[in-house]
């Protein structure tokens, strides 16, 4: 594996994959690498010839009041685990490399952006949008894959490449979980052992909720249902509602849909997602 941290050696790195018409698969990342990165590692590897990883932590899209400094960085154990994945570059560039003196573009997603997270957190998905953008520029992939755990990342992300015409592949992989369903995630690590305990009522409402509108109940007292048993657990609800899979448009009973949640437990905040399946 070969680690990168400047652009001409990237570019000169990439020419050689890309000879006969080899395939690139891109897997951004922020690092602290887990086995749901890695199970978009091993996706990459059967979507194309060569996989390359990036991992940036990237500062604009963190709030003001964010963990952008206590953000975990573990970069000899990635540089690691993804060279046992036999990744072929990572992709490290500095902050100064992506954002010198004077950058002034944003790339902002409409419509999308504005509810759940985008409400929650402003200006956060201009800021990966944006470093996205970059990356795809930088690498050029024939494909991308993100995570299912970020879903509305993955619809802005979506979004993003068709309003722009990036001609990339767009692939979600479905959400890695603890043994006891927590979605594996790089924050999971800031829960104290008595928080990590009552986490797992994220994942259990979210399932109660699905199988009761699955098997017909009222989408609304599921909801409900789902909102009273985190808050029982301890957490503080941002949001608990259902959408139209992939759009996150308004929930339409004829149409594939998905619960999403965003709650906060001994001051982190935690998002889960899952599909409802339909009758
Ligand atoms: P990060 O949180 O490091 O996640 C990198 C990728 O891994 C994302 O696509 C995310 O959805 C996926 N991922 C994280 N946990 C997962 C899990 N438990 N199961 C499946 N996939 C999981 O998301 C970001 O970084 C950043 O916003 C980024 C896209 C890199 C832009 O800065």
């Amino acid at each position: 594996m070969q680690t990168i941290r400047q652009s001409t050696e990237l570019n000169e790195h990439l020419a050689a994959l890309r000879s006969d018409g080899k395939r690139i698969a891109l897997v951004p990342t922020m690092g602290a690498l887990h086995a749901g990165h890695m199970a978009l590692v091993e996706a990459a590897k059967h979507a194309a010839d060569h996989v390359v990883v990036s991992i940036f932590v990237n500062p604009m899209q963190f709030g003001p009041s964010e963990d952008l400094d206590r953000y975990p960085r573990r970069e000899q154990a990635d540089s690691r685990m993804l060279s046992d994945a036999n990744v072929d570059v990572l992709w490290m560039p500095t902050v100064e490399e992506m954002y010198p003196d004077g950058f002034a573009t944003t790339v902002s997603v409409g419509g999308i952006t504005e509810l759940y997270d985008g409400a929650a957190r402003p200006g956060h998905f201009d800021g990966v949008a944006t470093v996205v953008a970059k990356l795809f520029n930088q690498v050029r992939p024939d494909v991308a894959l993100f995570g299912e755990k970020d879903y509305q990342q993955l619809a802005v992300i979506r979004k993003m490449v068709a309003d722009l015409d990036f001609g990339i592949d767009i692939i979600g992989v479905p959400t890695q979980r603890e043994d006891d369903g927590l979605a594996m995630s790089s924050r999971n690590i800031y829960l104290i052992d008595e928080d990590r305990k009552k986490a797992v009522a994220l994942p259990r409402a979210l399932g109660i909720a699905a199988r009761d509108i699955a098997r017909g109940g009222d989408v609304q007292a599921a909801l409900d249902q789902a909102r009273e048993m985190l808050t029982k657990a301890g957490f503080e609800i941002d949001y608990v509602d259902i959408v139209e899979e992939g759009t996150l448009g308004p929930h339409d009973p004829e149409k594939p849909s998905r619960l999403l949640a965003a709650a906060r437990i001994g001051g982190t905040r935690l998002i889960d997602n899952i599909p409802v399946a339909l009758e």
